[in-house]
């Protein structure tokens, strides 16, 4: 479990809080997301929850950040990347060895993993990710969305309880970011892993997380279930997060008294409120 409390965090030199008072609760098990507008600090807060901040970027910390129990403050990033697996947004700086099945072992023979588990770990991290047949070739030779599965593949070798990923979609086509969902929600469904997700696609988002936090200007504006953010069309606007437009098609009907319910978040349960209307109008 994840836990801020009062947190407060400025770069040393930065003119403002990149994060101001965030009170956040993240349970065992959640498909966490993340949105708001550039520069609204949120890779300051994954940064906050794998211990980059305080220990590697320096500046003036405040209130307290717990995982798993353990308070980041008195915690070395090394010990917290046993709890909290990290993707960050510039993947190619992520990456370390030329192979692929390198990169996996790296971070393996890091944690003193012994031999014999290894192998698995190693075959059991590219089979869930889809990339077995990727094992012997060159990181500089995929694409960004291959590598990507790279990155988790190897954090997932890993086996953290939370895995904490800033805009991995960020460079990919719809199809391989759909992809990259669809491997993070085998792993929280299957493996019971948590994920902290750091995107700025609203629809793949709403529907894949579970809760949603919206941030803006180093502040935490609104979290909960991601209907319940969702119906806050006005503070997500001003935030400069677009709403899906189904979403924001069911507001418009609301605000006319045309709609009651649910906030629909894909074009099939749009259709079902749209004909619930027409059913309901006495043509
Ligand atoms: N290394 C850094 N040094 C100083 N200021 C930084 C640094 N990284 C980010 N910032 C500042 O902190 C604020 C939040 O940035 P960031 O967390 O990267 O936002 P986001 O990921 O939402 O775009 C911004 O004002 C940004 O300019
Ligand atoms: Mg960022």
């Amino acid at each position: 479990m994840i836990k801020t409390a009062g947190l407060c965090f400025r770069y040393a030199g930065g003119g403002r809080n990149a994060l101001s008072d965030i009170d956040l609760e993240i349970n065992d098990g959640d498909f966490f997301g993340i949105i708001g507008s550039s520069g609204a600090g949120k890779s300051t807060l994954t940064y906050a929850l794998n211990g980059l901040v305080p220990h590697h970027f320096r500046g003036d910390f405040a209130g307290e950040v717990t995982v798993n129990g353990l308070d980041t403050r008195r915690s070395a990033p090394e010990a917290l990347a046993r709890h909290v697996g990290s993707v960050f947004q510039d993947i190619d700086s992520q990456m370390l060895a030329s192979v692929v099945e390198d990169e996996i072992l790296f971070g393996l023979e890091n944690f003193a993993i012994p031999r014999e588990e290894i192998e698995r770990r190693v075959e059991d991290s590219l089979a869930s990710t889809g990339i077995s047949e990727l094992r012997r070739r060159s990181v500089s030779s995929l694409s960004g969305g291959q590598k990507q599965k790279v990155a988790i593949a190897a954090i997932v070798a890993l086996r953290p309880a939370i895995v904490v990923l800033d805009e991995p979609t960020g460079e990919l086509d719809p199809q391989s970011s759909r992809r990259v969902f669809e491997i993070l929600k085998d792993l929280n469904e299957d493996h019971g892993v948590t994920i902290v997700l750091v995107e700025q696609k609203i629809m793949l988002l709403c529907e894949f997380a579970k809760r949603l936090a919206v941030m803006g200007s180093g502040s935490l504006i609104l979290s909960g279930p991601v209907k319940d953010v969702l119906s806050h069309a006005e503070e997500l606007e001003e935030a400069g997060v677009n709403i899906p437009r189904v979403a924001a098609l069911a507001r418009r009907l609301e605000e006319r008294g045309l709609y009651q319910g649910d906030v629909p978040l894909d074009i099939g349960r749009a259709r079902i409120m749209i004909e619930g209307i027409l059913c309901d109008a006495s043509f």
